[in-house]
């Protein structure tokens, strides 16, 4: 889950990495490390903790002279994140660094092979066997030695490599990890997104799993695993760099809280046309989708719950069964798919790991895969048959925010889509429509209407744990933002469907145990409303979430957080937002580190 980034150019190489690993820096924060090439002499500096500390050490990268050189920031896999484990990984003849993201699955019986070889290892990371074979099978062709020593390896790995013996030359390979070259004029770049390459260029190419790149300030050279030359593709990226920049906002899931408006807008708006919903992008027909005997929507963390609030509207309005699972579980579950099974994949990232994998057991299996994708050209958008992009522009907070609620919004279209292919709509698709079309304004009035979150923070922020309750679609919402509070605020944050509360959890409620009820659905509130009431007569303070003028649950809870009236067919996409700010402004009063959360990181590219 770490990030990498490499330069050459004419300019002085360190600063330009320690900018790109800035960027990447929510990928893994726990040390950095990088390596720059000056008179066929590398030199490595690295630290344990943030790349400030790298900047500080480097003195902004002026300390480090060299026009090409490699950069990483650590998310400890194997080993502590202590400097001798930080990246990049020097050869024992110092000809050689390397760093790597990813996971080498076969590492122990590669380091006792090299070990016995004569090889001495200076960390416990998985990635210095990498170095160590690199140096073995150079015989004078970086390219020879790159597909010798990457053929050795099981697992994934981006790699970015420099050797002394080939100045002002940086190479990087893919295999199961994400990596973006940048094509720029007199200088090119590789790295793991392309929110470290932005500032530089704009023109990218990715590479593609066994694909080697060799590049030098004037050129790009690509081969495969054979080393034959490949031709590819150059992208240009459209996007603001102002996107990836904080813009005034004091963390950036403020900002991307914020900027949900406009994205669901982005991802909904270009879909309707001509009073229906409109997928350029998809090519199942009506028949195909009648041959779907049930969906499998499979994803983690919060794209796995903007699947279980999917489910519900699928059925709801297409009506074909959606199981929802866990990619992690999915993938270990010997699970009865089939042709006649469309698998929906969600993922913000696109590069989780067992999400990747639960796809690939699926389409084995002979499933058609759907992925409802934010980051573009990435591993899940490529081995799909159908990809729906969510248009939410880089998310760069650790906790998904934007890339959650575009998620859902997708789900709607979809479950509108396939309503509609099968003839399920009828008389209340233009109603829908308008819903579909309202909730950009409905989730600005989320924002708005809720000033009093600051303040319920402080009230709240010392809870020793949250319950948060919720029925159907609100329930969907209370795992999610249950989720979102113990991420940022290290709170114990536990949801349960309202209805299991008699089951178990009741036998915790006393004196002031917070609760937070999540009431926005007309046609099961009464049901709701009775829990809050056997929790209340328990002594705990109810925060609920619901709309303005509902006085049944006005009188009967403590505390309040508001959505706008919104058909409950699509609420739930608007519910999250007062949940999401409840989160920030709890862990800000606690003051964590809310943009990178400890032992989180943003994109999970390990099992
Ligand atoms: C990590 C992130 C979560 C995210 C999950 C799945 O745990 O911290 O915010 O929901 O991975 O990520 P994906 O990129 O597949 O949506």
């Amino acid at each position: 889950m770490c990030g990498i980034v490499g330069f050459t150019g004419k300019q002085s190489a360190a600063p330009i990495l320690l900018d790109g690993l800035k960027k990447l820096e929510y990928r893994g924060y726990d040390s950095a490390g990088i390596a720059v090439m000056d008179q066929a002499q590398i030199e490595v500096v690295k630290v344990t903790g943030r790349i400030a500390n790298l900047c500080e050490k480097t003195k902004d990268g002026e300390a480090v002279p060299g026009t090409c050189g490699i950069g990483h920031t650590r998310w400890a896999t194997h080993g502590a994140p202590t400097e001798e484990n930080a990246h990049p990984h020097l050869s024992n003849d110092g000809r050689f660094a390397v760093v790597h993201n990813g996971i080498i699955e076969n590492y122990i019986a590669l380091r006792e092979e090299l070990i016995k070889d004569g090889y001495h290892f200076e960390s416990e990371t998985d990635t210095e066997v990498i170095v160590h074979l690199i140096e073995m099978y150079y015989e004078g062709d970086m390219r020879e030695a790159l597909i010798r020593a990457t053929n050795r390896l099981r697992g994934s790995y981006a790699l970015g490599v420099i050797c002394t013996e080939e100045p002002g030359k940086i190479y990087a390979v893919r295999e199961a990890s994400p990596l973006i070259l940048g094509v720029g004029v007199g200088e090119n770049f590789f790295a793991s997104d392309v929110t470290a390459l932005v500032n530089y260029t704009r023109n990218v190419i990715y590479l593609e799993d066994g694909e080697f790149a060799e590049l030098t300030e004037e050129s790009v050279r690509i081969f495969d695993v054979l080393g034959k030359t490949i031709d590819k593709k150059v992208t240009r990226i459209l996007w603001d760099v102002q996107a990836a920049e904080k813009g005034g906002y004091e963390h950036f899931m403020l900002k991307e809280i914020m900027e949900q408006p406009g994205a669901v807008k982005a991802t909904i708006a270009p879909r309707i046309r001509d009073g229906k919903v409109f997928f350029e992008e998809l090519n199942i027909t009506q028949d195909d989708l009648k041959k779907v005997r049930k969906i499998v929507i499979t994803a983690c963390g919060s794209a796995y719950y903007a699947g279980c609030s999917g489910k519900y509207v699928i059925e709801k309005l297409a009506r074909i069964p959606v199981e929802v699972e866990l990619a992690s579980e999915l993938r270990y579950s010997d699970p009865l798919i089939d042709e006649h099974t469309l698998l929906i994949v969600i993922s913000q990232s696109g590069e989780t790991a067992d999400t990747i994998a639960a796809m690939k057991e699926c389409k084995a299996r002979g499933a058609r895969t759907l992925a409802i994708v934010n980051v573009v050209g990435s591993t899940v958008a490529t081995l799909a048959d159908d990809t729906v992009y969510t248009w939410a522009g880089p998310e760069i907070a650790v906790a998904t925010t934007k890339g959650f609620t575009t998620q859902v919004a997708v789900l709607y279209l979809l479950a509108m889509h396939f309503a509609d292919k099968l003839g399920r709509l009828q008389e209340k698709e233009a109603h829908l429509l308008k819903v579909l079309e309202s909730l950009p304004r409905k989730i600005q009035q989320a924002i708005d209407m809720n000033a009093q979150i600051p303040e319920l923070a402080k009230k709240y922020h010392s809870s020793k744990s949250l319950f948060f309750i919720g029925r159907n679609t609100d329930y969907a919402i209370a795992l999610e933002g249950a989720l979102k509070m113990k991420e940022i605020s290290y709170l114990h944050a536990e949801s349960y469907a309202a209805g299991e509360l008699k089951h178990g959890t009741i036998a915790l409620i006393e004196d002031h145990q917070p609760v937070i009820a999540v009431c926005c659905n007309p046609s099961i509130m009464e049901k709701t409303l009775s829990n809050i009431v056997e929790v209340k007569s328990r002594g705990a303070e109810v925060l609920a979430l619901t709309f303005r003028n509902n006085q049944k649950i006005l009188s009967a809870a403590d505390d309040f957080l508001f959505i706008p009236e919104v058909d409950p067919v699509f609420s739930a996409v608007v519910e999250i937002i007062p949940l999401q700010l409840l989160a920030y402004y709890v862990a800000k009063e606690n003051g964590c580190d809310i943009d990178k959360p400890k032992n989180l990181a943003k994109s999970v590219t390990v099992e």
